[in-house]
């Protein structure tokens, strides 16, 4: 069976920085601490006036196919995922693909295009969806492009407001995979939950602290999931472990969890037992409550050893490098993950050939999903041509009256007028309205 996964990638951030501890968090009358230690953000990137999910997806996806050799006529699929959507019936696709023609020969019309929406977790969807249409046979030789784009923002002075971010994560998913290939085994976690959702408005609705709740609970859940359909979970078989990152410490609560139930019954446990004891099983217990107590000692005695120490160091802190300074992407979040990872990795001169990553995805509302994914012989050369960091370098940083402008600008509810605080320079830009409401958009050299 011909192998599948992503065979390139190319990020695009918002141009826009704010930074959290130095402008927002005095604002606001907070200890920058909260943001830099707590949640573990340095920044947000916010969308300038000309940027928006189509403009940031459209771009990603030029410089993947410039830089795989490809025209529209390879393409046989393109899904976006996007929780910041603003037309109920056309896809944000059509728009990105509209895009593309104007700077590509040839067009898109027999490309299959779509838009999903499972918040978060819908960008993984999609990279499942292109897996599946290729797995079948139905793609013709063709490739998919899946593309990840979202205005993460909250309404002014609600709590989520600190974990913002805009951006977008273009993936060309293919046959023989110059990157990593996809795994077959998933596990699932999944329940209708009200921790945070958009009915029908820009903005979300949140129950921060139940979310964080609901998105450890459905991870629980997925990892079972994973290991009872045959997923290897010890962790010395897997190099990296990216996760959704709403923000840094939520992947911190939700790996020492993660490493719990990854070395119970393995040798690992074994070999902790002596420093910290083995871990307390719920059959042993009458009481659900002691049965709590214990566990989360026992938790907290494990995020102190050594060995959990050095797994985290080396398998989860590398895949913040990219959000700690971008913030949430919502769909995009996981898929920067990866990319961070690896390109941590690179630097630090790891050979990742044939090793595995395992996979965390997570959205809202709720679901989350495991895989693995093996590392390709041509990931080092795919990743050393990303350009996110020299991005994030070059943003424009913005005062805290900027930012109350920008965040008007993107408000549907506003109708502010505000100059742009940066010059495009070759790349897509949102244009004005048309007769019917659609956005437009135009090529600028
Ligand atoms: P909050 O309640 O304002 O923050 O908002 P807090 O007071 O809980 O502080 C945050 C952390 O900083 C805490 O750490 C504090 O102790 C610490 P913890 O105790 O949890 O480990 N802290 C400090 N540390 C050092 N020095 C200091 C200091 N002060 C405080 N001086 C909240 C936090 C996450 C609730 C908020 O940002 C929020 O509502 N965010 C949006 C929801 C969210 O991101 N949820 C995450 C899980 S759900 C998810 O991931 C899905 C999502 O991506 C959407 C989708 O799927 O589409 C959001």
């Amino acid at each position: 069976m011909t192998e599948v996964g992503i065979d390139g990638v190319e990020i695009w951030t918002g141009k826009l920085k704010l930074d959290l501890a130095e402008t927002f968090a005095p604002a606001q009358g907070e200890d920058p601490g909260k943001y830099t230690k707590g949640l573990g953000l340095n920044a947000s990137s916010l969308p300038d006036v000309y940027e928006d999910i189509v403009t940031m997806g459209a771009n990603a996806s030029k410089r993947l196919m410039e830089r795989k050799g490809l025209s529209p006529e390879d393409i046989g699929r393109i899904d976006v995922a996007t929780e910041s959507s603003f037309d109920q019936s056309k896809p944000v696709s059509t728009y990105v693909a509209g895009c593309l023609e104007q700077t590509f020969d040839g067009d898109f019309h027999h490309a299959n295009k779509g838009e999903r929406k499972f918040a978060c977790v819908s960008g993984t969807q999609s990279l499942d969806d292109a897996y599946n249409w290729i797995r079948a046979g139905r793609n013709q030789g063709r490739k998919a492009l899946v593309i990840a784009t979202d205005t993460a923002l909250y309404a002014r002075d609600d709590p989520g407001e600190a974990t913002q971010g805009a951006g977008a994560v273009a993936m060309l998913i293919d046959e023989d995979p110059d990157l990593v290939t996809l795994g077959d085994e998933q596990g699932f976690g999944s329940a209708d939950e009200t921790d945070f959702l958009k009915p029908n408005q820009q903005f979300p609705s949140v129950d921060g602290k139940r979310s964080m709740q609901v998105y450890l609970a459905r991870m629980r859940e997925a990892m079972i999931d994973f290991a009872r359909n045959g997923g290897d979970t010890h962790p010395d078989n897997f190099e990296l472990a990216p996760f959704h990152t709403p923000f840094p410490g939520m992947v911190r609560k939700a790996a020492v969890l993660g490493y719990r139930h990854c070395i119970r019954d393995t040798e690992i446990e074994d070999e902790l037992a002596e420093e910290i004891g083995r871990q307390p099983r719920r059959e042993a217990f009458d009481d659900h409550e002691a049965f709590l107590d214990a566990i989360t000692e026992y938790t907290d005695k494990l995020a102190e050893t050594t060995a959990y120490e050095e797994w985290y160091a080396k398998t989860v802190e590398p895949t913040f490098a990219i959000s700690r300074e971008v913030g949430n992407w919502y769909t995009g979040s996981v898929h920067l993950a990866r990319a961070a990872g690896l390109a941590e990795a690179l630097e630090d001169g790891r050979d990742l050939t044939g090793r595995n990553m395992l996979v965390s995805s997570y959205g809202s509302g709720a679901q989350a999903e495991i895989h693995a994914e093996t590392i390709q012989e041509g990931w080092a050369e795919e990743i050393e041509q990303l350009n996110i960091f020299e991005q994030i370098e070059k943003r424009n940083e913005i005062t805290f009256e900027e930012y109350e402008s920008i965040h008007d600008v993107h408000n549907h509810d506003e109708t502010t007028e505000m100059e742009p605080l940066t010059s495009p320079d070759g790349e897509f830009v949102f244009d004005g309205w048309g007769r019917m409401g659609e956005r437009k958009y135009t090529y600028v050299e």
